[in-house]
């Protein structure tokens, strides 16, 4: 393959990330109306946020402030596809309420976007340059046409078979389409010891993980899946790394934003996303779970903790003659 070129990671943000210096002084600091933190205003608008979409603190909401989440790190592409021409048929795989494949689609009148999901959660008021309809991703694909751009987005934890998946989203693309995957690594870590093994954040992290594990679904997948694009034909394959830091604790405004609206992210979801993971992956109770998750949320407020999340934005591009490339 003479002008296949796959890049090492980008980092994308500066690293290692720098904390602000500035005492954890107050366990109540993030979250609360009168913010002690300088986050009041911030805090105010994520919560804002939410009522404008009329749903607070429901699975909807959560993936709608996810998605403002993941907008603020990434834009719509990590990779800058979405700035192409010529994508003119698009699909979401997984695609959850929908709202990127809504938003990719009125920002390209020209394109016509499919999401697919395994669970009907989709609008029915929508575009009229998107579709939904739903579908395993992980059973045989049945479309008529190929696409330009196949998009897949947080599907950690609930693929059993990315080799398979990625596969199919090269043999479902036209000659030059493109594959973008953005998602996280349960991979938690601080670069300057700030998170101990003993805390419970960590023991956290790593039990998900091993859950994870256990129940054949990794929430590390994203690290396999540059080698995994590589191997199923992809050319130019990149892959920009980003942070997601676990509070307001980096001293970069960005990065103290973005910690922010991380820490509401999980902190609203704990419970739900631990759920199905300790109970099923491990054989705990929820009583066991509920009274561990208390110290896991201290120590998701704790800014002296300067953890973050390991967030990945992959692309890469069916050749344009693939059968000239073999
Ligand atoms: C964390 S959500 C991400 C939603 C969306 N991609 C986003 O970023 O806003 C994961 C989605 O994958 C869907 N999903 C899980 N397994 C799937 C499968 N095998 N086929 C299709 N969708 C699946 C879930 O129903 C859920 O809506």
């Amino acid at each position: 393959m003479s002008h296949t070129s796959n890049t090492e990671s980008n980092d994308t943000q500066d690293h290692p990330l720098a904390a602000e210096a500035q005492p954890y002084e107050d366990d109540s600091a993030i979250g609360d109306d009168d913010d002690l933190d300088s986050t009041a205003s911030l805090t105010a608008s994520i919560y804002n946020f939410r009522e404008e979409n009329g749903r607070t603190y429901n699975s909807y909401g959560d993936r709608d402030l996810q998605h403002h989440l993941l907008k603020m790190t990434f834009g719509l592409s990590g990779c800058g596809i979405d700035k192409r021409d010529g994508m003119r048929r698009v699909l979401d795989i997984g695609t959850g309420t929908g709202i990127w494949a809504i938003e990719y689609g009125d920002l390209h009148p020209e394109s016509i976007v499919t999401g697919i999901d395994v669970s009907p959660v989709m609008p029915s008021f929508v575009p009229p340059n998107v579709r939904f309809e739903v579908a395993d991703v992980e059973r045989p694909w049945t479309f008529s046409y190929e696409f330009d751009f196949i998009f897949s987005r947080m599907m950690t934890g609930a693929i059993s078979n990315w080799k398979q998946l990625i596969q199919r989203c090269f043999d479902n693309l036209s000659p030059g389409g493109f594959f973008e995957l953005q998602d996280i690594s349960f991979n938690l870590r601080s670069d300057d010891g700030t998170l101990s093994e003993d805390s419970a954040l960590a023991k956290w992290a790593a039990y998900m993980l091993h859950a994870s594990v256990n129940v054949g679904s990794p929430l590390n997948s994203v690290e396999s899946v540059k080698s995994l694009m590589i191997d199923a034909g992809f050319v130019d394959v990149v892959q920009h790394r980003y942070y997601w830091p676990q509070n307001s604790w980096p001293a970069d405004p960005k990065l103290k934003k973005i910690g922010i609206w991380t820490y509401h992210d999980f902190t609203c979801s704990l419970s739900g996303i631990s759920m199905a993971l300790f109970t099923r992956g491990l054989g705990w109770t929820v009583p066991e779970l509920e009274t561990f998750l208390i110290d896991v949320r201290k120590d998701m407020k704790n800014t002296s903790i300067h953890a973050y999340w390991p967030m990945f934005a992959i692309s890469g591009k069916k050749p344009d003659h693939p059968a000239a490339e073999a």
